[in-house]
C-alpha cells in the first residue's frame, strides 16, 4: 500500500456562510477527519472576492482572490460552496481536469449543467458529490444514489425550501399577509435581499430536477420543471385551507407518469399546494424541509430536518469530504451518473392530481348544476362543494376527485368565460389525501 497519500489536501472556493463552517467544523474536528479517512486533511487556500473580510476560523494567510490558481492547483479535493452558475462552472472544471474530486453545494449549477459536471468527472477520473445541493443537512443525495439504488422509486415529493416554508408557516399561524410574512422571512436572513428564486420556486426546482434525475435514473433539467412560486397565495387561500382542515406548502413532486400514447414518463412540478392537516408534510413548519420518498419495496420513507444555514449545509459538505477523501485514499471512486433509463419528461398537464377551485358565483337557480356540469364535461369528479350565500352572489368552493391536470386548467379556464362566474378567487393542487 506505498502508494497511499500521507494527508488529503483540500482547496475551498467560497469562504461566505457556508465556506467559513467548513473550515470552523475542518479545524474543530481534524482529529476525527483524520481517523475517519486514514490521514489528514490539510486546507491549501480560501478562495473569495475580498481577501480584506475578517473571516471567522479562517487563517488570513489562506486567503486569496485567485479562484482560478486554487482550483487548479492539484489538490486532492476541491470544495465550491460560491454558488451561481459562473465562475463556479469553469473552476469545476478546471479542478476536476487538474485531477481533483469536487464537493458542490450549488444546486443552480448542478440542476442546469450537471450532464457537463458528470461527464468531465468521469473523464477525468475523480469523484463528483453534492449532497449539500437539495435540502442542507437532511442526507437524501446518498440516500438516492446509494441507499435505494436496489429499489424502484416511484415519487419523491417534498418542501425543499425553507424560505417559502418559513413564510407560509407565518401565514397560517398568525394570519399573516404574503408581503409582511415575506417581509419578516428577510428580517430573519432566511430570504435574501432579492428572493425571487425562493418565492418563485425557482430555488425549489432545481433541487426536484437533482432528486428526479437521482429517483428515476432519467437526466432532469431545471428547465424541463413545471414551476409555480408562493408570490399569488392570499391570506384568504390560507383562511379557506385552514377552514377545510387543509395547509399550503409549496411542494415539490417528482414521480413516473404515463404519457398520452401510454409510455412510461416521469413528471416534475413545483407548486403550492393543500395538504391535509394530518399528512406529516404539514406538520414541517418554519424553515425546516422534509421529503418523502415511495419506493416498490421499501415503501414510505420521509426525511426531515433543516434545509438551510450555514452549519447545517456544512455538516452535508463535510460528509461528502470524508467519502471522497476516503475514495482518494483507498484509490476508488464513488457513484457516476446513472441515467441508463432515459424516460421521457412528460408535461406537467398529465399529472393526476386533485383539485381545490375558490370563486365567487351568481346566488341564481340552476348555476351550482351548471358548475357541477361542467366539471363533469371536462371528465372531473368534484368531491367536496362548500357553499356561502351572501345577497345576489355567493363564495363557492369545490374541491375535486384524482384528475389529470390539464383537464382540470381547462376547467377553471371554462368557468372563468362564464357570465355566471364573478371571479375565480383561488386555484390550487390539492396532494396527500389517500383515495380517489
Ligand atoms: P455566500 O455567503 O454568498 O458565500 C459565497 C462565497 O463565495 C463568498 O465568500 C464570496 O466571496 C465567494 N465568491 C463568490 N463569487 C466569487 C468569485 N467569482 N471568486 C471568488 N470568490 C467568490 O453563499 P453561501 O450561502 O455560503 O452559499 C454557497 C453555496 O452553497 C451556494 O451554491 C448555495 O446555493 C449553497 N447552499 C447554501 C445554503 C445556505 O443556507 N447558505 C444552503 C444550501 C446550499 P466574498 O465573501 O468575498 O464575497
Ligand atoms: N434559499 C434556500 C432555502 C437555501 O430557503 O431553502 C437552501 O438551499
Amino acid at each position: 500500500m506505498s502508494n497511499q497519500p500521507d494527508e488529503i489536501t483540500v482547496a475551498l472556493l467560497g469562504g461566505g456562510t457556508v465556506g467559513q463552517q467548513v473550515v470552523q467544523q475542518l479545524t474543530a474536528h481534524a482529529g476525527d477527519f483524520a481517523a475517519r479517512v486514514g490521514v489528514p486533511l490539510r486546507l491549501t487556500g480560501v478562495a473569495v472576492r475580498d481577501t480584506s473580510l475578517q473571516r471567522t476560523g479562517i487563517d488570513d494567510s489562506l486567503l486569496t482572490a485567485d479562484a482560478q490558481a486554487l482550483a487548479a492547483s492539484g489538490a486532492d479535493l476541491v470544495i465550491e460552496v460560491m454558488g451561481g452558475i459562473e465562475p463556479a462552472r469553469t473552476l469545476i472544471l478546471a479542478a476536476m481536469r487538474a485531477g481533483s474530486s469536487v464537493i458542490t453545494a450549488n444546486k443552480a449549477l448542478v440542476a442546469a449543467d450537471g450532464a457537463t459536471l458528470y461527464a468531465t468527472a468521469e473523464e477525468c477520473g475523480v469523484d463528483l458529490y453534492f449532497e449539500a445541493a437539495v435540502a442542507g443537512a437532511i442526507p437524501l443525495i446518498r440516500p438516492l444514489r446509494e441507499s435505494l439504488a436496489g429499489d424502484r422509486v416511484s415519487k419523491v415529493m417534498g418542501i425543499v425550501n425553507g424560505t417559502t416554508n418559513f413564510i407560509l408557516s407565518q401565514m397560517d399561524e398568525s394570519g399573516a399577509d404574503y408581503a409582511v410574512a415575506l417581509a419578516q422571512a428577510q428580517q430573519l436572513g432566511y430570504a435574501e435581499a432579492d428572493p425571487t428564486a425562493d418565492v418563485g420556486g425557482h430555488d425549489a426546482a432545481a433541487k426536484a430536477a437533482i432528486l428526479a434525475e437521482l429517483a428515476f435514473h432519467t437526466r432532469v433539467t431545471m428547465d424541463q420543471v413545471s414551476c409555480e412560486g408562493i408570490e399569488e397565495v392570499t391570506a384568504a387561500d390560507v383562511d379557506a385551507a385552514r377552514e377545510m382542515g387543509f395547509v399550503i406548502k409549496l411542494l415539490a413532486v417528482a414521480e413516473r407518469a404515463t404519457g398520452a400514447s401510454g409510455e412510461e414518463g416521469v413528471i416534475v412540478r413545483v407548486h403550492p399546494t393543500m395538504v391535509p392537516r394530518e399528512h406529516p408534510l404539514a406538520s414541517v413548519r418554519d424553515a425546516f424541509n422534509a421529503v418523502f420518498i415511495e419506493a416498490d419495496a421499501a415503501g414510505e420513507i420521509m426525511l426531515y430536518g433543516r434545509g438551510a444555514g450555514g452549519q447545517p449545509t456544512a455538516s452535508a459538505v463535510l460528509g461528502d469530504v470524508i467519502a471522497a477523501a476516503r475514495n482518494r485514499f483507498a484509490g476508488s471512486r464513488g457513484p457516476g451518473e446513472s441515467i441508463y433509463a432515459k424516460l421521457p419528461v412528460l408535461p406537467s398537464s398529465l399529472a393526476l392530481t386533485r383539485y381545490y377551485v375558490n370563486m365567487e358565483v351568481s346566488d341564481k337557480p340552476g348555476v351550482l348544476a351548471a358548475i357541477a356540469q361542467a366539471f363533469a364535461d371536462h371528465g372531473v369528479s368534484i368531491q367536496v362543494v362548500r357553499q356561502d350565500g351572501h345577497g345576489d352572489e355567493a363564495g363557492l368552493i369545490v374541491r375535486s376527485h384524482l384528475a389529470e391536470a390539464g383537464a382540470l386548467q381547462q376547467t377553471v379556464e371554462y368557468l372563468r368565460g362564464q357570465d355566471f362566474v364573478k371571479s375565480i378567487l383561488g386555484v390550487m393542487r390539492v396532494e396527500g389525501e389517500a383515495g380517489q
